[in-house]
């Protein structure tokens, strides 16, 4: 009844769970802007070629903008028979100005339009996704400044280590979303470049202007290979790769949040707002944000994998194997969106127990390595000072007490170097300060860490 646009070639009508089957309208209506925005610089290149005439310029705008009023206002009428977001809108045109809408798509196919709606819209959804990033860097800025100098362990193999500044934990995340960032930034100069032009898979035998199109429509420049506009989807790849790789990192955090609001643990508290209750255990605040936040990292990792299956066998040009990239892009973005968001709300709901993390690097002998260096620094050989110092540690755990409470004189039976200036090695102060060059945890470095890194978000 609607009369498909290509129907001219077929003797029976499509069976309807084809149709239903090959139908993305119900998702891809949401690249409809990018759609129309695209429409609108391919005519106006059309008519500026004298591909078109003026008249059918003005029609196709006028059509375009009521267009766009009546899907902003939910208005518009989305029909599956009409199988897409491009079909869809393009036989509305043509309901509202006739023949001029039937002219819009010279020298253009659904192949290099489709490839160019996805790119507008992954363009600026990396750019909401930058602000996003920062966002949440500027929250981790904050909860570290307010933390250069509290002391907890630092962990190797879930062990105490060595005593860190919870200020140097937080921007070790920082750091990550900055590289985050900067693939972000990075993978849009891919994405920017323009598909139309291609048309199907070999170009047009119109006299076109493709860079003309590339600049109204803010592109860097126009893809180069008419083949490889049409089929590439490696800018898609690329983004979720980035988008897991954040993912990634933000559940890496989130379980050390969940470790850490253990009461077992004690080191911070999430506030309410971010915690759930149990249905049957009355005393229960569950961290399900963070742990939410590790389970849906599993779901963009699997969209990663989903894309680059999807690629793997197409031969060249275009198939419409491509058509399942958008919803594993879209809720990428989606989740990837949400994600970002909340967490730069809960790490200003994190109150953090100085108390319980001071506590747990006094257990585990977090100085030891502090104590060989000391005995390096009096002249014995890295490895002697190590089994010195291993000596002294199974001495004190025998005695279930920590290295700063042995005496002098007992630790001068394990080497003759110690005098009573080890104590002030001893401590964790003392440990945290000595770091004290780029990258390590003495609270000077981490201020001016965290001045670096007010300067680069000012770049996003
Ligand atoms: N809905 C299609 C997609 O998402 C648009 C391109 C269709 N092209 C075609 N020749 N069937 O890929």
């Amino acid at each position: 009844a609607t009369g498909k646009v290509w129907s001219g070639r077929f003797s029976e009508p499509v069976a309807e769970l084809v149709k239903r089957y090959t139908a993305s309208v119900e998702f891809d209506q949401r690249l409809a802007e990018f759609d129309i925005q695209g429409s609108l610089a391919h005519a106006s290149m059309l008519e500026s070629c004298g591909i078109i005439a003026a008249d059918d310029l003005a029609s196709i705008r006028k059509g375009l903008a009521q267009i766009l009023d009546e899907i902003r206002a939910g208005q518009f009428e989305w029909l599956l028979d009409l199988e897409d977001v491009h079909l869809n809108i393009e036989k509305r045109l043509t309901a509202l100005i006739g023949e001029a809408g039937k002219r819009l798509h010279t020298a253009r196919s659904r192949n290099d339009q489709v490839a160019t709606d996805v790119r507008l819209w992954l363009r600026a959804s990396i750019d909401e996704l930058l602000a996003l990033i920062k966002g949440l860097q500027l929250a981790l800025l904050d909860l570290a400044e307010q933390h250069v100098d509290t002391v907890m362990p630092g962990f190797t193999h879930l062990q105490v280590a060595q005593p860190v500044t919870f200020g140097h934990h937080l921007m070790a995340y920082f750091e990550m979303l900055k590289r985050d960032a900067e693939r972000m930034r990075d993978c849009r100069t891919r994405v920017n470049r323009l598909p139309l032009g291609a048309a199907a898979l070999a170009g047009t035998s119109f006299p076109i202007d493709r860079e003309m199109v590339a600049r109204e429509l803010g592109f860097d420049g126009v893809c180069e290979n008419s083949l490889d506009a049409v089929s590439d989807r490696d800018f898609a790849i690329e983004f979720t790769a980035a988008a897991a790789l954040i993912m990634t990192h933000l559940s890496r955090l989130s379980e050390e949040l969940i470790l850490w609001m253990s009461p077992r643990v004690g080191f911070i508290d999430i506030a309410d707002r971010f915690c759930t209750g149990s249905s049957i255990m009355p005393q229960k605040k569950n961290p399900d944000v963070p742990e939410l936040v590790r389970g849906k990292t599993a779901r963009v990792t699997g969209h990663l994998m989903a894309l680059l299956t999807l690629m793997k066998s197409q031969p060249l040009a275009y198939n419409k194997d491509n058509q399942e990239d958008k919803e594993p892009l879209f809720d990428t973005v989606d989740t990837l969106t949400a994600t970002l968001r909340i967490y730069a709300d809960m790490m200003g709901g994190i109150t953090v127990n100085k108390e319980a993390m001071r506590q747990a690097a006094f257990q585990g002998y977090a100085t030891a390595t502090d104590l060989a260096d000391y005995l390096v620094k009096k002249g014995l050989p890295f490895r002697d000072a190590h089994e010195v110092v291993a000596l002294a540690v199974r001495h004190a755990e025998g005695k279930r007490c920590d290295l700063s409470e042995l005496s002098l004189d007992k630790l001068l039976e394990f080497s003759p170097l110690i005098t009573d200036d080890v104590f002030a090695v001893l401590t964790l102060e003392g440990s945290l300060n000595s770091r004290n060059h780029i990258g390590g945890t003495a609270p000077q470095q981490v201020r001016s860490a965290i001045q670096r890194g007010r300067k680069f978000i000012e770049t996003l």
